[in-house]
């Protein structure tokens, strides 16, 4: 059984049978943050890109579990320097793991690092865990792309931001969801901050008028879905 923890914002904890995944670990610095009490000692830290609200605390978590982070290579070669073990790929690569593997697509969406030192461009991931596909769109805009996701492998689980000003809003994110067909779309990226504050059963709303079989579903900061 795949268990899906939204700890928040677009940080996501993905756990199976002793592999666990985090991405975007951005919880130090957002009071909304809930992390599980037990079990949160991921091997594995997805980076979909450098600004604060993504990286978050992804090098703090690396060096206490000692953890290994994925991201495209700019951003690899940056961390690399704060003394944390990396892997670094690019768009279209796919890495094998224990678990399954992780495939690196792009968003359309920029990335800089918090100093400033690096500017390159942000990603969105597939991870396949347990037999299930989850994809996460990062921040993005709305892209014909998101087709080819949905091609490529069946997502069981598209997690798409619908906050807006930085990324899609509602109405675009339901159009992703028409390209990628998930069985389930968690909405991420919003009412962490003022300048993202949708309400996300708009979201879940709009997806039920599409008659996909996709279900939409709603999760507060701590709370869990699993995958069957
Ligand atoms: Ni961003
Ligand atoms: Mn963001």
């Amino acid at each position: 059984m795949v268990r899906i923890t939204y700890i928040g914002h677009s940080c996501v904890f993905i756990q199976n049978n002793g592999s666990s995944v985090v991405i975007d670990p951005f919880i130090e610095n957002n009071p909304q943050a809930v992390v599980p009490q037990k079990g949160f000692t991921p091997k594995l830290i997805l980076v979909t890109h450098a600004h604060r609200d993504h990286l978050g605390d992804a090098v703090q978590i690396a060096k206490k579990n000692k953890a290994k982070i994925l991201c495209t290579v700019d951003l690899a070669t940056y961390l690399a320097t704060k003394g944390v073990d990396t892997i670094a790929g690019n768009f279209g690569g796919k890495i094998p793991f224990e678990f399954g593997w992780v495939k690196i697509w792009p968003a359309m969406h920029n990335s800089a690092t918090p100093d400033g030192t690096v500017h390159s461009m942000a990603a969105s991931f597939v991870v396949s865990v347990g037999g299930k596909s989850i994809y996460h769109a990062g921040d993005t805009s709305l892209t014909s792309d998101m087709t080819l996701i949905g091609e490529d492998k069946q997502i069981d689980l598209a997690c798409l931001p619908i906050g807006g000003m930085f990324t899609m809003g509602i109405d675009d994110a339901v159009k992703a969801v028409s390209m990628i067909k998930p069985r389930v779309a968690l909405p991420i990226h919003y009412n962490t901050f003022d300048s993202i504050k949708v309400d996300p059963n708009e979201f879940t709303s709009k997806i039920e008028k599409l008659e996909l079989r996709t279900k939409a579903v709603i999760l507060k900061p701590g709370e869990q879905l699993e995958l069957p």
